[in-house]
């Protein structure tokens, strides 16, 4: 196996003109270190720059400012057919009018590689990701899942230094996404090649990830593990994208604690830059609410049930308690234990399942 190279992108800027409104930064100003043989993806929004930084790393696009550097070697001037990459495309880019063989092939004929050896490599990685005996098929003959292992197989079989996907499974049907996406982390495991991945889907990012960079306008906004952005969001944006929430207002109070849903939270962090008095806001996520039947006691609130939705293993309740909204999620416990439309039950949350924001636009 080869040695993981580390990759490294230093103040990455690249700008578009935009018949509307004039210049647009597509990306400004985005650093980021990949660890060698680490699993990294660019989340965000559509349009916030993930693809147009993917192309930069991969050489496609040239920054207007910034370095990549590929196991410290500075890769920045070199076109991507030096760099070592393999690169993943939505729509796969197959060659219609080449043999599976043929189109895994590529890359090695195009680097003159003898026949016996392009066998060898070949019938090694359509063995990996599963498709021995497809050699003499064609793309067209192919389910959208076949194909997209063939454009996997097409982007390692040169051993690329570094692996780029572009949203790989955008084009599958929902339960082949979440197969393929298992399978694409367990080979990146098994190769350990250092791999960037973009997506908008939070689910997926969060399936497959080392670690995940969340994009917004052009930048990086945060960069951590799933549970670092969902447990410890440096944003409501971050909060937002990342998982389902609930926003509530209120102040920082003496003894650094918060009023809302009629009790006090005290909070385990105060944000950075907020003072006693200060607005901020409570990240509630919907399943640190415990609810129940019974008496409103104990520290309980009552909520109102204002509409269920039965998802079989699990159950989202939209509840009013005290005036907010409130989306909550509780695991199926057998049909006795559902809540009915319009009935009034207790709500408790714990101080451990509150996250306190600075209000960005108070
Ligand atoms: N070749 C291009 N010409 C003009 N604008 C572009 C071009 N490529 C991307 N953009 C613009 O740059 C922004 C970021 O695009 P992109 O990197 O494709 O975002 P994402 O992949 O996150 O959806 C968008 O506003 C997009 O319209
Ligand atoms: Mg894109």
């Amino acid at each position: 196996m080869m040695q993981a190279v580390g990759l490294r992108i230093d103040g990455l800027s690249k700008r578009f003109a935009h018949g509307v409104k004039g210049e647009v930064y597509a990306a400004r100003d985005v650093s980021l270190d990949v660890q060698p043989g680490e699993f990294l993806t660019l989340l965000g929004p559509s349009g916030c720059g993930k693809t147009t930084t993917l192309r930069m790393i991969a050489g496609f696009e040239r920054p207007d400012a910034g370095r990549i550097f590929f196991g410290g070697r500075d890769v920045t001037d070199l076109a991507a057919n030096d760099r070592g990459i393999g690169f993943v495309f939505q729509n796969y880019a197959l060659f219609p009018h080449l043999s599976i063989f043929e189109n895994i092939a590529y890359g090695l004929r195009v680097r003159g590689q003898d026949g016996d050896s392009i066998i060898r490599a070949v019938s090694e990685v359509m063995a990996l990701v599963g498709l021995s005996g497809y050699e003499q098929q064609f793309p067209a003959q192919l389910s959208g899942g076949e194909q997209q292992r063939v454009a996997l197989a097409r982007a390692i079989v040169i051993r690329p230094r570094v692996l780029l996907f572009d949203e790989p499974l955008s084009n599958l049907d929902a339960k082949l996404r979440v197969q393929m996406r298992a399978e694409i982390r367990a080979l990146q495991r098994r190769l350990a090649i250092t791999t960037v991945y973009v997506t908008h889907d939070q689910e997926e990012a969060m399936a497959v990830s080392d670690r995940i960079a969340l994009m917004n306008r052009g930048t990086i906004v945060q960069v951590g593990t799933a549970q670092d952005l969902y447990h410890r969001p440096a944003s409501a944006f971050v909060a937002q994208f990342v998982g389902r929430v609930n926003m509530v207002a209120g102040h920082l109070e003496q003894s650094a604690s918060v009023s809302a849903l009629g009790r006090h939270f005290v909070l385990h962090e105060i944000p950075p830059g907020v003072a006693s008095g200060d607005p901020v806001r409570l990240v509630l996520r919907p399943e640190g609410f415990a609810l129940s039947r019974g008496p409103i006691a104990n520290g309980a609130v009552a909520a109102k049930v204002l509409s269920r939705t039965f998802l079989g293993e699990k159950i989202e309740y939209e509840l009013d308690c005290l005036g907010e909204r409130l989306q909550s999620v509780r695991y199926n416990a057998g049909a006795g234990a559902l809540f009915e439309e319009g009935e009034t039950i207790a709500l408790r949350c714990t101080d451990e399942t509150v996250i306190a924001l600075k209000e960005e636009n108070p």
